[in-house]
């Protein structure tokens, strides 16, 4: 790759810099989730799947660039977030997407021992939500079910809190956690993926024999429909299974998905909310859906063989360049999220065409990627 065709990542880069110290200093260590007129909202829930984000973003720019306020609100949101860790009750299966951009990501960068001791306290609590009848991670608590019902819930989301499985296997060199973490994922082959490499969102099981129930169709169009972040949600983790545990069974899905969501995408690469939703005119986008997918790509492009490479590293490019070129928000002040065109949830009619800080976070993610590239 020529040079020249690579400049805009590093233009990128310094847009994504400039935009969030200024926005560093209105959102400071509180949690943003989502914009409402271009402002983000903040949850004051610290349990919430989202609180990670904010703070991840800070550290993968920290990481570069060694700008102490952005560390020291990274730091401030991880001690804010212990008063979720201890009350316990709330916790649930996004405790990785938590805990892992910001304890697990500071111990790795200082060798901090308390955030240390944070991420593997996270990771017992995941490791605990296992159902060894039905081989799967339990979701959320109740999430306005009834308690019974709400026990044999499982979702794809959760193939991208594993890594602190995995993580946690290694730092005490006890293969439970990731036991664990390839008996649910095995799951994920077997009910979540589908032939054509489109992803069911939620399937849910009885709790006491762990058969199969039914496929809800949660944040998507339908059952049977494709609901494009649980998509990326599965390509991304489906590859950092592989890179984990080297079994072919996870990159031969993480590439059948990959295939499926490369195929689906429309003419700009950024992909439509849910790719089998009636293509009306007005259908929402979902940005963070193409930056989490575009960091899977990434990921996948460098655990496949030479001649595959460019299979995955091209379109992961082209979605980032459309991402940075059509939904950047880099002159607009009245714009706090990076990214526009974010979908939340769609079927609710809540959060559309907004920045989410998901969504911001994986975009950082995938242009630091392409950095190391
Ligand atoms: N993990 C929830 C979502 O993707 O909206």
């Amino acid at each position: 790759m020529e040079n020249y065709e690579n400049q805009w990542i590093d233009l990128a880069w310094e847009s994504i810099n400039q935009k969030v110290k200024k926005t560093s200093l209105i959102i400071g260590s509180q949690f943003p989730s989502m914009t409402e007129s271009g402002i983000y909202t903040y949850t004051t829930d610290y349990w919430r799947w989202v609180t990670g984000f904010w703070p991840g973003l800070l550290w993968l720019l920290y990481e570069e660039n060694k700008y102490e306020p952005f560390k020291d609100i990274a730091v401030a949101c991880e001690d804010k977030m212990d008063e979720a860790l201890y009350e316990y009750t709330n916790l649930h299966h996004d405790v990785g997407f938590m805990w892992l951009l910001t304890s697990v990501k500071r111990y790795k960068l200082s060798g901090n021992m308390e955030s240390k001791k944070r991420g593997l306290i996270a990771a017992s609590h995941l490791a605990s939500r296992f159902n060894i009848k039905g081989n799967y991670l339990r979701a959320w608590n109740k999430n306005g079910l009834n308690e019974a019902n709400s026990l044999g819930l499982s979702i794809i989301d959760s193939m991208m809190n594993l890594p602190l499985l995995y993580w946690a296997s290694e730092e005490l060199g006890d293969p439970r956690f990731s036991h664990i973490a390839k008996a649910h994922s095995d799951t994920v082959l077997k009910e979540f993926i589908r032939e054509d490499g489109s992803v069911n969102h939620m399937v849910e099981f009885d709790p006491y024999t762990g058969e199969k129930i039914k496929v809800l169709s949660g944040q998507g169009y339908s059952t049977t429909s494709a609901w494009s972040r649980g998509a990326s949600w599965a390509l991304h983790g489906m590859a950092l299974a592989y890179k984990y545990t080297k079994e072919q069974k996870y990159l031969d899905c993480a590439k059948k998905v990959a295939n499926f969501f490369i195929s689906q995408l429309p003419e700009d690469n950024v992909p439509h909310w849910d790719f089998r939703a009636p293509r009306t005119e007005t259908i929402p986008r979902d940005t963070s859906a193409g930056a989490c997918a575009a960091c899977g790509l990434l990921e996948l492009s460098g655990l496949v063989s030479e001649e595959e490479k460019h299979i995955y590293e091209k379109p992961a490019r082209d979605i980032v360049k459309s991402l940075y070129d059509n939904y950047g928000n880099w002159s607009k002040d009245d714009e706090e999220g990076l990214l526009s065109g974010g979908t939340f949830n769609c079927p609710a009619n809540l959060g559309i065409d907004i920045s989410l800080i998901y969504g911001d976070y994986y975009f950082v993610e995938a242009i630091s990627r392409l950095k190391k590239v």
